[in-house]
């Protein structure tokens, strides 16, 4: 009889101690995630930041090549400005998730988005033979967060623009508004996706990129179209995409209007 007491006391304490690791290893996971997230967010600013930098290191290059030419000094300023408050307003919503504050969906002209968007790449596009259209109605507005659909966009052109080089092509940015939602549309007559690639293209780390090259400006490292996923999921939204090799590529994303109105 005392054996089985003690058996049961012996089973009910390895019980306590099994359910104890079983608290502290959930704990430990969610640590970890916490740590992959802060992982995954600082790769996000890291990749976003080389993008704004890159443009700027160029401008500053050519100026300083030229020190008799004011107005390129004075362009080189301003880029410098922009690109800086941009990487400030970057660093502002990263510390803010940081800080366990949830970052607040505003109402945004779209195309100002866009118009700031290109302001940040410094790239003149026609001398790349790139011939830019933007269909977007003045007026079109969408739910977001800024810095972070402005953060899609640059990584869609700057692909558009990768896979146009060298001969040029046709960079289309159109937008308009479906039942219950905004569509956004970006599409280039550039080198295309292999079908055998398409499915890839949103994973982490997939790039056919060769690292550092003259046509890419910094080392691509394959992370620009998974943050454009991340970030759209996060607004609820989709992105997908069509491409046929030699003709080009149309990416389309659709983000949910909820009930807004703008305000100016
Ligand atoms: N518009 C496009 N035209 C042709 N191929 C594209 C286009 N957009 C993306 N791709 C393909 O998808 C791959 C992944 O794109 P992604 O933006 O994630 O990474 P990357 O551009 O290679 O590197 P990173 O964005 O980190 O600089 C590219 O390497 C390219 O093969
Ligand atoms: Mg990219």
């Amino acid at each position: 009889m005392a054996s089985i007491i003690e058996k049961r006391l012996s089973l009910h304490k390895r019980l306590a101690e099994h359910q104890q690791q079983n608290k502290s290893l959930k704990s430990q996971i969610i640590q970890l995630q916490a740590l992959a997230d802060i992982g995954g967010a600082t790769c996000m600013i890291a990749h976003e930041i080389n993008n704004l930098l890159t443009p700027l290191v160029s401008y500053a290059e050519l100026a300083l090549k030229n020190p008799d030419d004011k107005p390129l000094a004075e362009k080189a300023f301003e880029k410098v400005v922009r690109n800086c408050e941009r990487a400030s307003k970057i660093m502002e919503s990263m510390l803010a998730v940081g800080n366990g504050q949830t970052q607040k969906k505003e109402n945004a002209r779209l195309i100002s988005l866009v118009e700031e968007v290109f302001t940040c790449l410094c790239r003149d596009f026609t001398k790349d033979g790139i011939t830019v259209e933007i269909q977007i109605p003045r007026d079109l507005t969408i739910r977001a967060i800024p810095v972070q659909i402005q953060h899609v966009l640059m990584n869609l052109i700057l692909n558009a623009r990768y896979a146009m080089l060298p001969g040029g092509g046709i960079l289309t940015i159109k937008a308009q508004e479906i039942t219950g939602a905004v569509q956004i549309q970006v599409a280039d007559t550039g080198s295309g996706i292999e079908p055998a690639n398409l499915k890839k293209i949103f994973e982490p780390f997939f790039t056919t990129k060769p690292n550092k090259e003259l046509t890419s400006d910094h080392l691509s490292c394959g992370l620009g179209l998974a943050f454009c996923k991340r970030i759209i999921d996060e607004h609820n939204g989709t992105i997908s995409v069509e491409s046929q090799p030699s003709i080009g590529t149309i990416f389309k994303i659709t983000l949910p209007t909820e009930n807004h109105k703008f305000s100016t």
